[in-house]
């Protein structure tokens, strides 16, 4: 299948991960439906849908958010726990965000307070939690990955900004207990939607990727 007017292509390339929202531009209803049910034509193992999204805005959104505030300035965990082959390309994004942020390589109190943000929603109107049922196994969260994907850019292709966050299931309590989600379902991330703030260098940056032949092996002899 091809893409006559390049639509997807501009889409997959206009998305990108967004840290600082307009706190005050409310998300219309109408998109996030809109945004959300073309993310329900995912693909998934034996079509079980096993993605559950749960979406705080206004009153919640800002309780929600003050809750992880408070945990997260008492502590949060220094690493995501990945396997140092794959630390190299965390620090290298690392240093593409925090550069673009005006923050020095040393200054620790300044990446400090950019990582805190993270619980702030980076200020988005809309924060979320992407969950899936505990009894699914890894190949269903691919499907939720799929999901999170599809949405992600049906919300960039209405204008609207997103970010996947690991940093919000390092406090699954919290978010259980401000987003009432049951007990039977694993919090995998958080994701913040709203407008981004075009002001802020970060939101522009292009993020490398690996040349194909990094990820993808043909065998064909
Ligand atoms: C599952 C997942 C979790 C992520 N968690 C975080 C996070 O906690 N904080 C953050 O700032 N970015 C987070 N990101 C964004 C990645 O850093 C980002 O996707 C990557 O650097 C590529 O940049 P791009 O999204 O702008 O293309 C996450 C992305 C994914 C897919």
């Amino acid at each position: 299948m091809t893409d006559p007017g390049g639509t997807l292509s501009a889409v997959v390339h206009g998305r990108r991960s967004i840290r600082m929202f307009l706190r005050d531009k409310p998300v219309p209803r109408e998109l996030l439906t809109e945004s959300l049910e073309l993310a329900m034509r995912a693909p998934s193992n034996s079509n079980i849908q096993p993605w559950r999204l749960f979406l705080a805005s206004g009153r919640r959104r800002d309780r929600l958010v003050e809750a992880l505030l408070e945990q997260a300035t008492r502590g949060y965990p220094a690493t995501v726990g990945l396997p140092e082959s794959f630390a190299e390309l965390r620090r290298e994004v690392g240093k593409m965000v925090y550069g673009a942020m005006g923050i020095a390589r040393g200054d620790r109190e300044a990446r400090r307070i950019a990582q805190l943000r993270n619980w702030e929603y980076f200020r988005a109107p809309v924060a979320g939690a992407v969950c899936v049922h505990r009894d699914l196994g890894p190949v269903d969260s691919m499907s939720v990955g799929m999901f999170l994907q599809t949405l992600m850019l049906a919300l960039t292709e209405r204008g609207i900004g997103s970010c996947a966050q690991v940093s919000i299931a390092h406090f699954p309590d919290v978010v259980r207990e401000h987003l009432e989600i049951p007990d039977e379902l694993t919090v995998l991330c958080g994701l913040a939607i709203g407008y981004p703030d075009p002001d802020f260098a970060a939101n522009h940056l292009d993020t490398p990727r690996n040349p194909v032949e990094a990820n993808v092996v043909f065998r064909e002899d």
